[in-house]
């Protein structure tokens, strides 16, 4: 059992400034949550909360068991302190309304509770990620309350179940880590003031779907894989895990980038991601972190957005390579992109065959 160590409750009363107590206690609920949550998932098979359920989510996709519990187990955990009016999940059609009876605050949460949740069944790393915002008044929350740009957060955080459990959180002072000590209860500080490496040679990005990218992600991944021989003059390493957090993890912690970009798979959808309970809070946590979050053609955190499940490109991670990215969509969106002129790839119509 960890003592004398600084636990989540001594880093929020210290940290938070006179007055906001009430996000202290909010943040401490999810705490909770990711608590019950990484019991729940510990438990595997034995529990028969594995495998998918016959519905469907918001966003068409396959509901699994646990996309569900933890879902529950999140509201439950977070509806009844008073610090919030309203929930956003990734789970829910609609906002979701504080019961009647129950206290509400000045707080908006928006969450994806089982991020990644694909590789739950086969005990991969999966995670929980939060974003929260502040409302004037503490009404019942309704849909415009939340659809503010993502440099409103007031605080933002992921939960990684891995090996350990960890949660990586900031409240806008820096990108602070804390694992779960097991025997003692507490979320201990062990990832003080998180810095992304600048330099980096990984990148993370589903390339199955290579045929879809846009020219700018093309020519990125193109030049990346073409290493030593062309012009990066490095060589570059891929990791894709299929779940965002521990991705994110990996890059805040060793760097790289990124990527589920725009593509025309499927071209109802502008990205796979979603701004308000995934990409925001991701972008903020790396901001913070010293990183770069973008959609290739805009600063992730000024986006507007237009509905509370609005799906977005997402390139973020160690910042001079998402600046690289945004600049190649700049230059193709002017026409001013040159020939890439690596002995492997000649002509720019060949970065598509990728
Ligand atoms: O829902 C989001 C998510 O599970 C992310 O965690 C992950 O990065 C991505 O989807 C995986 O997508 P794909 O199945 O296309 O690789």
């Amino acid at each position: 059992m960890q003592t004398g160590r600084t636990t989540l409750s001594k880093f929020l009363i210290e940290e938070l400034a006179a007055g906001h107590s009430d996000l202290g206690s909010l943040l401490i609920d999810v705490a909770a949550a990711v608590k019950s949550i990484s019991v729940i998932l510990a438990k595997g098979a034995l529990d028969g909360a594995l495998g998918s359920l016959d519905a469907q989510n918001v966003q068409g996709e396959v509901q699994k068991k646990l996309d569900v519990i933890c879902n529950e187990t999140f509201i439950s955990q977070c509806e009844w302190g008073g610090q919030v009016s309203g929930m956003v999940s990734e789970e829910l059609e609609d906002v979701y309304a504080i019961p009647d009876g129950n206290p509400r605050g000045k707080y908006i949460l928006l969450f994806d509770p089982l991020d990644g949740s694909s590789n739950v069944d086969f005990n991969v790393s999966v995670g929980t990620i939060f974003s929260i915002l502040a409302k004037e008044d503490n009404e019942p929350a309704v849909t415009d309350d939340f659809l503010k740009p993502g440099i409103t957060q007031v605080a933002a955080g992921y939960a990684l179940y891995g090996p350990s459990t960890m949660l990586v959180l900031t409240i806008g002072h820096g990108t602070h880590g804390f694992t779960l000590d097991r025997e003692g209860g507490n979320f201990v500080l062990t990832h003080p003031s998180i810095l992304i490496p600048e330099e980096t040679s990984e990148y993370s990005i589903n390339t199955s779907n290579s045929r879809f990218w846009e020219p700018p992600i093309a020519r990125y991944i193109a030049e990346c894989k073409a290493g030593t021989s062309g012009v990066r003059d490095h060589d570059f390493n891929m990791r894709w895990i299929a779940s965002m957090v521990a991705e994110v993890h990996r890059i805040i912690l060793r760097g790289g980038i990124f990527m589920y970009p725009r593509d025309t798979k499927d071209p109802s959808k502008p990205g796979r991601l979603r701004l308000m309970y995934e990409a925001n809070p991701m972008a903020m946590l790396i901001e913070q972190a010293g990183g770069w979050a973008s959609t290739g053609r805009q600063r992730m955190l000024e986006v507007n957005p237009t509905s509370i499940h609005q799906r977005i490109p997402v390139v973020l991670g160690s910042r001079r390579e998402v600046e690289r990215v945004e600049k190649y969509h700049a230059e193709y969106d002017a026409g001013t992109d040159t020939i890439f002129d690596s002995p492997l790839f000649g002509e720019r119509s060949l970065y598509l065959e990728n």
